[in-house]
């Protein structure tokens, strides 16, 4: 523990925003790590709502037993508009102290970074977990919950494959991501489309596609796969458009919120087991106000203010990469 830094006896943990498969083996993690180092654990429910609302529970070890493997989160989750609120902020740590919490760990995005921060500012140590199946965090090439959302994405393309061969069709499929492509590139990639539609990058000339569309029809290819991400949406209306300028029935399939749930992959359970213990022991070191990334191999760890000022854009070689290989 680094010299004159508060010594932490209890912690609590949260989900918040969106859940995330992963998002259990990282609260099994913390909870185990915790008591391991010494330290008590309380699992709040519902993330920063349950925070003010005191759904505050004890935690041990036999609590996170069975959980590695079920998609979701156990605490629960919210969004909490009034959380941006500094009285409420205040509030909040108010809440943490009442209860005995000294150190908090926070799971999810960019959103509730900035609740995270607002209770370190608070005098609640806090570190930060990636959780957000979009990648969209710039401090970190991993997010809990990324690649079990892409490869249940690519399942369920890899079947609609299948019957736009058979029929003929066109079919484009929207996967989430909010305003990021990561998911669209993964399974573009993947699943072998002809066409992948990332908000970062689209010029929003659908004559390119419908072209496209035509050239591989007189090449001979029977289906024709579209991702679109949600961050451009509109897949039935595009369908609709495509339909009637290319004379090819044109199917929209949103895969919508299948993508955020079902059992982890190896690789979230693994990730999040390492980043929730990582998260922990740097707490119980004394550390605040921080957020856990993975970098070129390492876990490693970032103030907030300076995570939350990084930039993340889509990489251009293997953007360039997916537009020559889906051709
Ligand atoms: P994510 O964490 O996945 O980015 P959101 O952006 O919805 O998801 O944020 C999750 C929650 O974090 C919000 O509902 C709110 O409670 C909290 N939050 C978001 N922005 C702020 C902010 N500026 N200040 C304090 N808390 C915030
Ligand atoms: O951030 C995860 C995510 O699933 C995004 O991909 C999507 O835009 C959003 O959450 C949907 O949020 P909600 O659960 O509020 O509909």
């Amino acid at each position: 523990m680094a010299q004159g830094a508060k010594e932490i006896k209890t912690i609590g943990i949260l989900t918040s925003g969106g859940d995330a498969p992963g998002m259990n083996a990282a609260i099994r993690a913390v909870v185990r790590k915790a008591i391991g180092n010494g330290v008590k654990v309380k699992g709040i429910k519902k993330g920063y709502q349950g925070l003010l609302n005191e759904e505050i529970v004890d935690m041990e070890k036999k609590d996170v037993s069975d959980i590695i493997q079920r998609g979701g989160t156990i605490l629960g989750t919210a969004r909490c508009t009034e959380f941006k609120l500094p009285e409420v902020q205040e509030r909040a740590a108010e809440i943490c102290r009442k209860h005995g919490i000294d150190g908090m760990v926070v799971i999810g995005g960019d959103g509730s970074y900035r609740g995270a921060q607002a209770l370190a500012r608070h005098g609640i140590n806090t570190i930060g977990l990636p959780g957000t199946i979009d990648l969209d965090i710039a401090c970190t090439e991993y997010t809990i919950g990324f690649d079990t959302a892409v490869n249940t994405a690519m399942q369920a393309i890899d079947k609609v494959r299948d019957t736009s061969s058979s029929h003929e069709r066109c079919n484009i499929i929207e996967v989430m991501g909010r305003n990021a492509g990561y998911i669209a590139l993964w399974c573009g990639v993947a699943n072998g489309a002809e066409d992948i539609l990332l908000p970062e990058k689209y010029d929003f000339k659908e004559q390119n596609i419908i072209n496209n569309i035509i050239t591989n029809r007189k090449r001979g290819k029977t289906h024709h796969i579209i991702v679109n991400a949600e961050g451009i949406g509109h897949s039935t209306s595009m369908a609709r458009r495509i339909e009637a300028a290319t004379g090819i029935e044109t199917r929209a399939t949103i895969l919508g919120y299948m993508q955020r749930g079902g059992s982890p992959t190896c690789k979230d359970r693994f990730y999040a087991s390492i980043m929730g213990s990582y998260a922990t022991d740097i707490l119980c070191e004394g550390k605040s106000n921080r957020v856990v990334g993975y970098q070129k191999g390492q876990f490693v760890d970032f103030d907030i203010e300076e995570a939350l000022n990084m930039q993340k854009q889509i990489p251009e070689y293997q953007y360039q990469v997916s537009r020559l290989l889906s051709q």
